[in-house]
């Protein structure tokens, strides 16, 4: 996905929907807005699939304790969490899931997680992306004794969730305030770090003024951790009531070190603040054709890349390379006993993701294009399959 100040909206979606297309309809779609040049804020945004987890406690800066594994084996980080939607390559969620990774929750901006995330040892939260199927949420909330919920992705975005303060409430009100019934802690709507997100979160609360918030969610891109900090710092001021999760955020420089650095200062900072309750680095993505991006966590094989280790807090134990390449490698199981020598994914072709280009999927409106998009994957599952 392509997050950059210097790329039009269009073309971000473009690339961003390659990730997008195979996901479930209750998907997002990848975007990417721009505002200030000075803080260089963006914004964006991928989503996904289904199925199962939990997750209560309050973050701290403290590493816990996984249940039914050793003490000295997993400590995992409280408020680190996974921002991870590509469906195309779902075996890279093995690199997380190792018993050295400090991830404690992920994410897909979807309300069910598919198969690969209900099983990969890491709980998942629920995000009520727009309002889209929002009168099964209750459902799927119950359907995986969820208890916190992510509301609207970016909805002062028009083409992330896109809705008006009032009607959000509206529709607070009726689908995601009931939940609070069911034990769930609820999110507030994350809007993004461009001028329209605050007095859009302003306009929201005053039209719900009863519903009970549990915490804020906000999204950050830019460059340098001044802005960063700045940021998180001025959401804080102006809702101190509310503790935050920064559930998009990245560094867009191009220079790796220059993004190691950024998130090595930045995570040492929200590990120190106590109303910061979560985090997820945007994010747990292979970079794309003719898209890199150094904020990417992963490499082009599905490895770890520097800032993938230091994030995970584990070395690469499966790789996945895409042809031509070899087909695949497998590296080692070292961090991960119990997982022995992993597997073979058989990975998606190049020249299929070209063709999804070509195919123009794009759209996300489009159910034309969707039609195609699920037909393309469908062959290439049979592809898979046979392959
Ligand atoms: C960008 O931010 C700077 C510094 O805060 C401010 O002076 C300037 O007016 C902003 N520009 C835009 C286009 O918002
Ligand atoms: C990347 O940033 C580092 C640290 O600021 C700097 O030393 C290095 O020269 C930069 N590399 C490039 C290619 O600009
Ligand atoms: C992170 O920052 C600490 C403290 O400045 C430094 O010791 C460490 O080497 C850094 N880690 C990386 C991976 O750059
Ligand atoms: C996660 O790791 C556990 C333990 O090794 C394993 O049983 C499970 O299959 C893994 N899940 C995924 C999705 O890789």
């Amino acid at each position: 996905m392509r997050v950059s100040p210097a790329l039009p909206g269009s073309v971000a979606l473009f690339v961003s929907s390659v990730v997008a297309h195979t996901l479930p309809s209750t998907a997002a779609r990848p975007a990417t807005s721009v505002t200030n040049a000075t803080t260089s804020v963006v914004s964006s945004a991928t989503p996904s699939l289904t199925g199962t987890s939990t997750f209560t406690s309050i973050a701290t800066p403290t590493p816990s304790i996984v249940p039914g594994v050793s003490a000295e084996t997993v400590k995992k980080n409280k408020k680190r969490g996974l921002a991870f939607a590509a469906g195309d390559t779902p075996d890279d969620i093995i690199n997380a899931n190792q018993t050295k990774g400090l991830i404690s929750w992920q994410y897909n901006w979807a309300s069910i997680p598919p198969t690969y995330l209900a099983t990969a040892n890491i709980p998942y939260v629920p995000m009520q992306w727009g309002s889209g199927d929002i009168q099964t949420l209750a459902d799927n909330i119950r359907a995986q004794d969820a208890k916190v919920v992510l509301a609207f992705n970016e909805p002062d975005f028009d083409v992330q969730s896109n809705i008006r303060p009032t009607d959000a409430a509206l529709l607070w009100k009726q689908y995601i305030q009931p939940l609070k019934d069911l034990g769930v802690r609820l999110g507030a709507p994350a809007v993004t770090a461009a001028p329209t997100g605050r007095p859009w979160l302003t306009q929201f609360f005053k039209a719900c003024d009863e519903c009970t918030i549990d915490f804020l969610p906000i999204h950050w891109y830019g460059s340098g951790v001044g802005a960063f900090t700045d940021y998180v710092y001025d959401v804080h001021n102006a809702f101190p009531q509310y503790p935050i999760w920064i559930t998009e955020y990245a560094e867009i420089s191009p220079n790796v070190t220059v993004v190691l650095d950024f998130m090595n200062q930045t995570t040492t900072l929200l590990e120190s603040l106590d109303w910061v309750e979560r985090y997820s680095w945007f994010g747990y993505f292979r970079p794309k054709p003719d898209d890199f991006q150094s904020y990417n966590l992963l490499d082009d094989d599905g490895s770890l890349n520097a800032l993938g280790q230091f994030y995970i807090g584990a070395k690469t134990i499966h790789t996945s390379i895409i042809p031509p390449g070899p087909s695949y490698v497998t590296v080692s199981g070292v961090d991960n006993p119990t997982q022995g020598l992993v597997t073979t994914y058989p990975a998606y072709a190049s020249d299929a993701m070209s063709a999804w280009n070509i195919l123009g999927i794009g759209s996300s409106a489009s159910t034309a294009t969707g039609v195609l998009g699920a037909l393309v994957s469908f062959v290439l599952g049979m592809f898979w399959i046979l392959f």
